[in-house]
């Protein structure tokens, strides 16, 4: 066997999370490119995967390296590869295109709307992932991130599922006369109101999102009124509401008409919960995959009621295609240029390979932990 390297693993037939040797993979094709892998963000995803609720490992291996949120360093660049070269940072994406002829999404390199189902995800469904020390992928899939956002370009991903969430919002309200006249300066969210529900990661980071295109932002979510994310949250310009003393009800009388509400948490009942109070011409985006845990009693009559007479949308969304990478790449850096604390803060810690069982098998804390793989190689 040539060089190897180290990689966190699930190994779904022994009901294991370890590391495994893996070897150092080379370019095989003239448009490949090999990354360093210098830091790998932790998800929920990956909780899920690591307790076999989720995840499927490649087509023969009997296990899935993990790692979807990452941010490497060209270190070669095959001979048709242009753009690229050793030293620059990059963000890949996470989905790889179905084989099938017929799936337009997929061959028009929309994989993110794949029809078929038959994708790989790397990291989490018949492709390895990226916590590990070297990766080569097809130069495609790449995403250059400017140099000096190095210290937070590991949260590109997360964000890019709020960036797609926005790209396509615009599409859907511009079906309404929606902006109101004194938008230009402030941005198309100017004079909406967003709700975020959920303070985790994708929460904040979409909550950043909202404000800096000129929503006024709510997050609403399960800590305590003196909870350190509340100053977090209101130092991007956000406003936190505690549902433990605030009712769906009461958060609807404070925030008025909810134009947008934006779900992070994965709970469909406080979800289905808030889609209840909905504003007119309002939509409602849900990003969270929830496990089952039985059915729950909806208001139909009242939702499909509310649904038809206020002209509201509800909208699933996964994934992420080049256009919602480019705008979270674009918009780490506003953010950084306006809250650079707020954003350094949602990274919790940087922890070696070795805390990986923590990280992945214990009780979440903070915001963002990310494996830091910095000077191991
Ligand atoms: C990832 C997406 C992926 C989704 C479903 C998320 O955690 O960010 O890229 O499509 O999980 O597997
Ligand atoms: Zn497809």
């Amino acid at each position: 066997m040539g060089q190897t390297m180290r990689a966190i693993a699930v190994v779904p037939g022994e009901r294991e999370v370890r590391l495994v040797e893996q070897p150092v993979p080379t370019l095989e094709s003239p448009s490949d490119v090999k990354l360093r892998i210098l830091e790998v963000g932790v998800c929920g995803t990956d909780r899920e995967i690591c307790s076999f609720e989720y995840g499927t490992p490649p087509a023969g291996s009997p296990h899935l390296v993990i790692g979807h949120e990452s941010l490497g360093e060209v270190v070669e660049v095959g001979p048709k590869v242009e753009g690229f070269r050793p030293g620059d940072l990059v963000v890949p994406m996470v989905r790889r295109p179905c084989p099938h002829a017929h799936c337009r999404a997929c061959r028009a390199g929309r994989q993110d709307f794949c029809f078929t189902g038959d994708i790989r995800e790397r990291g989490i469904k018949e492709a390895h992932g990226f916590m590990t020390e070297f990766v080569v992928d097809d130069v495609g899939y790449m995403n250059l991130v400017p140099r000096g956002l190095r210290e937070v370009a590991v949260l590109v991903e997360p964000l890019t599922i709020a960036e797609k969430a926005l790209i396509q919002l615009w599409d859907l309200q511009e079906r309404l006369p929606w902006d109101c006249p004194h938008t230009e300066p402030h941005g198309k969210g100017h004079c909406h109101t967003a709700v975020v529900l959920g303070a985790g990661p994708v929460g904040l980071l979409g909550a950043m999102a909202f404000v800096a295109q000129g929503f006024s932002t709510f997050v609403y979510s399960a800590e305590p009124e003196n909870h350190w994310k509340v100053g977090l949250i209101s130092s991007f310009g956000a406003t936190f509401v505690s549902a433990q003393t605030h009712s769906i009800d009461k958060l609807r009388e404070r925030v008025g008409n909810i134009d947008l509400a934006y779900e992070a948490t994965g709970n469909s009942r406080v979800t289905f919960d808030l889609l209840r109070v909905l504003g007119t011409n309002g939509i409602f985006v849900m990003t969270g995959v929830p496990g089952h845990k039985g059915p729950t009693p909806v208001d139909t009559d009242g939702l499909m009621r509310s649904l038809v007479l206020k002209n509201q949308i509800i909208l699933g969304t996964v994934n992420a295609g080049r256009d919602a990478f480019e705008g979270a790449i674009r918009d780490i850096g506003v953010f950084m240029s306006r809250w650079p604390d707020a954003v350094r803060a949602l990274i919790t810690g940087r922890h070696p390979l070795e805390a990986h069982r923590d990280l992945l098998l214990g009780t979440p804390s903070g915001v963002k932990n990310v494996i830091s793989f910095k000077g191991q190689a």
